[in-house]
């Protein structure tokens, strides 16, 4: 199977890459990425020997080699998107472009080739929920720009299906953990800054309840979505492990044997969603996929992850380390 992978040196993307390869070596993939935000060269070095991979360095919005590329593989799997959400509320046109734009012209490309689709979406499209977990057909009610570009995304996709018949499915997660992700993201900007003796900022009371996936979970779950899921389908990915904020930075705290004074209580970021929750019996229940990794051990190899491979985010912290308050 050839894969066209758009975002593979972000995150999840990059982790998604090595473990299909680790999974699928047959496979052959294509990682075409704009080196945006998010990114890092470093992630997916060790695979520059490799004769089943390919790194094109470009933009989705560009359809010349969008059009190429996917001429020449059977499926594309989307994860390319502006990610940060505290970014879309600073500044949210490049979230436009990459995250609704950019999925048109994959779009327009995969229904002119008639090749399958698979688009990487997120929980927070259903915005916060006080009691209940969204199955599949809940509806659409983002709170942040990021959200709202990720629900539209999700909504041109279903129309493509709907009205051109493409072979598309949809998979949605929750927040994810685990290495190669951005300093600036709550987990890893944590470890960095008590490694570092600086005072970690948590947003409002830091009870805001996210359920956590390990990433190669979620790379799982895409990969049985990729083999058996249903064309015009979408697929909740979700583990049912929600913590809220203030509990995991202390959960981090007490691994790397670090005082809890480290905390700074600071203003909440406007719109802050309280809790996002999915339920994912569809996906456990259709394809017979479930989480592998408890957050005890999940948490545990992140920290180490990041305290062993300081090459890999030394040159990306510069910033993180002071708070801007937000204004009001
Ligand atoms: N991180 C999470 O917890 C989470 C949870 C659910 C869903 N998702 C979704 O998973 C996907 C990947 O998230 P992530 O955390 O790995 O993000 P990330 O920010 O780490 O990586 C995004 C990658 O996309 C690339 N990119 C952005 N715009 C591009 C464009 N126009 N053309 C080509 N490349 C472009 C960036 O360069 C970067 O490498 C996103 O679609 C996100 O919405 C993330």
């Amino acid at each position: 199977m050839k894969l066209l992978v758009t975002g593979g040196d972000g995150f999840i993307g990059s982790n998604f890459i090595l473990n299909t390869l680790k999974n699928f070596p047959k496979f052959e993939i294509i990682n075409l990425d704009a080196g945006f935000y998010g990114s890092n060269k470093l992630s997916l070095d060790q695979l520059s020997n490799y004769n089943n991979y390919e790194f094109v360095k470009g933009d989705i919005n560009d359809s010349t080699i969008i059009d190429n590329l996917v001429s020449k593989c059977d499926t594309v799997i989307n994860f390319a998107a502006e990610s940060f959400v505290d970014r879309s509320i600073a500044n949210a046109k490049p979230f436009l472009k990459s995250n609704i734009d950019g999925v048109f012209t994959l779009l327009e490309s995969i229904k002119k080739h008639q090749k399958k689709f698979l688009q990487i979406s997120t929980d927070e499209v259903f915005g916060s929920l006080e009691k209940e977990s969204a199955s599949e057909i809940f509806q659409y009610n983002p709170s942040s720009p990021y959200a709202a570009t990720k629900a539209c995304a999700e909504m041109l996709v279903n129309s493509y299906h709907i009205t051109y018949d493409c072979n598309t499915v949809i998979t949605r997660c929750t927040n994810n953990y685990g290495p190669r992700q951005f300093p600036e993201k709550l987990i890893p900007k944590t470890i960095l800054l008590a490694k570092n003796n600086k005072k970690i900022p948590v947003y409002g009371t830091g009870k805001n309840l996210r359920d956590w996936l390990y990433v190669t979970d979620h790379c799982d779950a895409i990969l049985s979505c990729l083999h058996h899921g249903k064309s015009g389908e979408s697929y909740n990915i979700s583990s049912g492990n929600e913590i809220d904020n203030l509990t995991i930075i202390k959960k981090i705290l007490s691994i790397m044997g670090k005082s809890e004074d480290l905390i700074e209580f600071v203003d909440d970021r406007p719109g802050h969603d309280f809790r996002y929750s999915m339920n994912s019996n569809k996906l456990q229940n259709e394809l017979g996929w479930k989480s592998k990794t408890n957050f005890e051990s999940g948490i545990e190899n992140t920290v180490n992850w990041y305290l062993n491979n300081s090459k890999w985010w030394e040159n990306l912290s510069e910033g993180i380390f002071e708070h801007t308050p937000w204004k009001k």
